[in-house]
């Protein structure tokens, strides 16, 4: 059944307070609630509706309306629903039910993990575990009393503050939780179970006290210091940069080690995948550091941006995922390099979401329609959602925005809005107009932009034509203009940027509306070269025929950082794609010299942010490449690639070695930006150094034994892992051995020594990648081990996923259609490469469509997985 954004109606009852009993069991769990309804006078209403409560997987045992019993005979249940009538305008619901988390794999509503028991509502969890009206706009206070044997479950939380404990004749405890903000069910949360915590305080802007925990098992106590100091800084920065400041008195974090996605912001209790939360220098990367500042300031920022404003329905989620994402970008940016962060986020963008948007399950950041909403939580609603909300952020500027943010969170504190809300608390805080700017949130698909240009040497003119075209996208062929602003500056003959204006501003924002557009540049010189779309203002995808040696000028001359950067990027995807085109037809395959020369000047470029020239020596990814391809021919891919990194390895192996060597240093490890910088240069380094045959393995060998922390000891475990040369097969060999020896009680460094296996792309390592579904360290429930093998296998490793036998495409079908029964969220996710099909050539392609086919053949495929292989199969 598909649901329409058209169709919305608000709720025919209110529910003003929840009442909440969970008595937790190894067999049953027991569920009571009480809820205080009442007529929803905005709408008409000849008689009084029956109240239709949601709800699925549990026995219902008793209904009472207003105390007394409802019979069978009575109500009418559906496997989805409970109807009860209703005889007067405000009445007393209560209902006890009886469920069973233990058995609960799809890991929504109440289930276990590890022995403890936990929560994940969001979107629609919490019908699984009473009859509800299950829906964000329907918001209400809690008070939540769980009981349960404290020899197991010493630790009980929930919502807000605790009001009261005790313990009953049979030894059990209970405790009661109070939470005095009004809220959505979706952001309830219950944890019990044994847990050790650490607590911190802080204090706020107004000198209130919080206290913080975090909660983990025992043996991860160890592991929660860096989201401790991450949340910290969460709170500071949300006061300092939006003024928003936290309202209950404690915030709790639970770490949990099974959970479908990465974090959930229940109010005043955060539960967390325990890969987003734990870390020590020894078992965590700095990816991992830095992933865990950005998931906790996400969660945390959404207090605000989700919590105290929340969605009026499914359709809005971008409301608040794409403004939190866009909040904690910019967090991310002001702890550590603005530019990188920059690269990273456009990079992943593009990769990823241009697919998407380029694919059969394309939408709008505010979709229309969903068969199931859990589909929706996409890079789409999440990441070009926050990429809206910085085009807002850079149309009426910094401080605009703030003035634009205060007006949202005033005027519609303790609401359930739409995106239409923030839009015109945007405008009418700044007196602009986004009428055709709001089409980001109706159109799918990438924008391109496609430019010209002319000087005119006589009237020292220059004229830039913008032309814009949106690709259709399913159910959607002709689009309408975009509001696109295109930052953009001029670069003269000797590489400096041309002032634009009086003011000697050298970047403008140009705002596009037109289908067509011609921009008019006076009192200039001498004949430019435009730097487009600077800090990637728009996300869009830009087509302007640069020469190489163009691309190389602005390469090293570029002012914007970010623009520096994509010019190498176009400049090794020009060359690329012609590698792979000789590699498709067998041909043979020389480098272009020009690519060996930026390289070059990036490396001995002292003065160049190491994060930055990081950034700058990696070439575009095997996912952007196929990205950019109208026919994607992913061998072809891989091996102008891999041909590229040989020849980029050897051309300036001194210069590696240099820069490799130069930034060894023996500090203890801290995961400050300039420290995992010089890192991230460091590990570059040595992977180009391990493309070189047998003269480096004895430099692979000693960083991976000498490393002191996860990051220097993972770079060197996957460049032994990839390395090409027959030697080091062995090394290899016994480095993984090694590794696993050392952390196999670790759950997230199993994680990783998963995931270093799956990307492996030598010869015969599929073989290896499907005899590791047999080790005790990979485990079908637990999503982060499907994630770890499965997920990166199929995303990230091409040549395999890709082999011409389809027996990588069977691989991951046969997944989807074993998680399908177990956890549809997890089965439909890891069905996106397929997708993808009609992208690719032959026999990819007609062997992709056909695991399509045979998923769709399957009895019972769960809302999830049907939703996203019909779509695929009907583009
Ligand atoms: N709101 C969470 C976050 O982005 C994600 C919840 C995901 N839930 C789901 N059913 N997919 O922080
Ligand atoms: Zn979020």
């Amino acid at each position: 059944k598909t649901i329409y954004l058209k169709d919305y109606q608000e709720p025919d009852y209110w529910i003003d307070n929840t009442e909440l009993s969970f008595d937790l069991g190894e067999e049953i769990t027991v569920v009571q609630s009480k809820l205080s309804l009442r007529l929803n006078e905005n709408k008409t209403h000849n008689n009084l509706p029956p109240l239709v409560l949601d709800g699925t997987d549990q026995v219902l045992k008793q209904v009472l309306v207003d105390g007394k019993t409802i019979e069978p005979g009575q109500y009418k249940l559906t496997d989805e629903t409970l109807a009860l009538p209703v005889t007067q305008k405000t009445f007393i619901v209560e209902v006890t039910t009886e469920i069973k988390p233990q058995e609960n794999t799809s890991l929504e509503g109440l289930y276990k993990s590890n022995g403890m028991f936990c929560t994940q509502c969001e979107a629609e969890g919490f019908r699984k575990i009473t009859y509800y009206l299950d829906r964000p706009d329907v918001m209400a206070k809690f008070k939540t009393t769980i009981i349960a044997d404290p020899k197991q479950y010493p630790v009980m939380l929930s919502n807000g503050n605790d009001i009261a404990k005790g313990e009953r004749e049979d030894g059990k405890q209970w405790v009661t939780w109070e939470d005095p903000f009004k809220k959505p069910s979706y952001l309830f949360a219950l944890v019990a179970g044994d847990l050790s915590n650490i607590t911190d305080k802080y204090t706020t802007c107004s000198g209130r006290e919080i206290t913080l925990k975090i909660f983990t098992e025992h043996k991860n106590i160890d592991k929660c210091d860096h989201a401790m100091t991450s949340l910290k800084k969460s709170m500071k920065w949300d006061e300092d940069v939006y003024g928003r400041e936290y309202d209950l008195d404690i915030f709790m974090i639970v770490a949990v080690d099974h959970f479908n996605m990465g974090a959930m912001e229940n109010k005043g209790l955060n539960i967390f995948n325990s890969s987003c939360v734990l870390a020590k220098p020894d078992t965590a990367t700095d990816n991992a550091y830095q992933r865990i500042e950005a998931i906790v300031g996400h969660e945390y920022f959404h207090n605000w941006s989700g919590n105290r404003v929340t969605c009026r329905d499914w359709f809005q989620l971008s409301l608040k995922e794409g403004f939190t994402v866009f909040r904690d970008a910019e967090f991310s940016a002001d702890m550590n390099s603005r530019p990188v962060k920059r690269i990273e986020d456009a990079n992943f963008l593009r990769t990823a979401q241009f697919a998407e948007d380029a694919g059969p399950t394309a939408h709008p950041i505010r979709p229309d329609s969903y068969i199931e909403i859990s589909n929706f939580y996409t890079l789409t609603v999440y990441e070009k959602g926050a990429e809206v909300v910085r085009m807002i952020h850079n149309i009426v500027g910094k401080e605009g925005f703030r003035k634009g943010s205060d007006l949202y969170f005033e005027r519609h504190d303790g609401q359930a809005v739409t995106t239409e809300e923030f839009v015109k608390a945007m405008e009418d805080a700044n007196q602009v107009d986004l009428i055709q700017f709001r089409r980001w949130y109706s159109q799918a698909g990438t924008p391109v932009i496609t430019v010209t240009d002319q000087y005119d040497n006589n009237n020292q003119q220059y004229q830039l034509t913008v032309k814009q075209h949106c690709p259709a996208t399913p159910g959607q062929t002709d689009k309408k203009p975009f509001h696109i602003p295109v930052a953009i500056g001029l670069l003269d003959p000797e590489g400096h940027d041309i002032a634009l204006n009086n003011a000697g501003d050298t970047t403008q924002v140009l705002d596009v509306t037109e289908q067509q557009q011609t921009f008019t540049f006076k009192n200039i010189a001498q004949q430019p070269l435009p730097s487009l779309l600077r800090g990637f203002s728009a996300p869009v995808k830009v087509k302007y025929p640069y020469s190489r040696d163009q691309l190389l000028f602005l390469a090293s001359h570029d002012s914007d950082g970010f623009n520096r950067w994509e010019a190498g990027q176009q400049l090794a995807v020009d060359i690329l794609e012609e590698l792979a085109e000789k590699a498709r037809k067998n041909q043979s395959l020389t480098l272009d010299d020009r690519l060996i020369q930026a390289y070059r000047a990036v490396l001995q470029d002292e003065q160049l942010d190491p994060a930055v020239a990081a950034k700058m020596l990696a070439l575009p990814s095997e996912g952007y490449l196929a990205e950019q391809a109208e026919t994607i021919y992913p061998l072809a891919i891989h091996q102008a690639r891999e041909f590229a990194k040989q020849q980029l390895a050897e051309a300036l192996s001194e210069d590696w070695l240099a820069v490799y060597q130069r930034l060894q240093s023996d500090k203890a490890y801290q995961p400050t930006a300039a420290d995992i910088a010089e890192r991230s240069l460091k590990n570059t380094c040595l992977s180009y150094l391990s493309q070189l045959g047998e003269q480096q393995l004895a430099l692979l060998e000693k960083q991976y034994q000498t490393a002191t922390n996860m990051t220097d000891k993972y770079a060197a475990l996957s460049c032994l892992v990839n390395a090409p040369a027959e030697p080091a097969k062995p090394i290899a060999k016994t480095a993984l051995a090694d590794f696993y020896q050392r952390w196999q009680e670790d759950v997230q460094v199993m994680e990783q020594w998963l995931a270093v296996q799956a990307n492996c792309s030598l010869p015969g390592a599929f073989e290896h990648i499907l005899s590791l579904q047999e080790h005790e360290a990979f485990d079908i429930t637990n999503p982060n081990k499907i994630r770890s093998l499965i997920g990166q296998f199929a995303m990230n490793n091409a040549v395999h996923f890709h082999q011409e036998t389809g027996v990588g495409y069977k691989l991951l079908a046969d997944y989807v259609i074993k998680l399908n029964i177990v956890n549809p969220q997890i089965a439909s996710r890891l069905l996106t490469p397929l997708t993808r099909w009609k992208r690719y050539g032959e026999p990819h392609q007609a062997q992709m469509k056909a695991e399509l086919v045979r998923i769709r053949k399957q009895p019972e495929l769960s809302k999830d997985v049907y939703e996203i292989v019909e779509k695929s199969l009907k583009a």
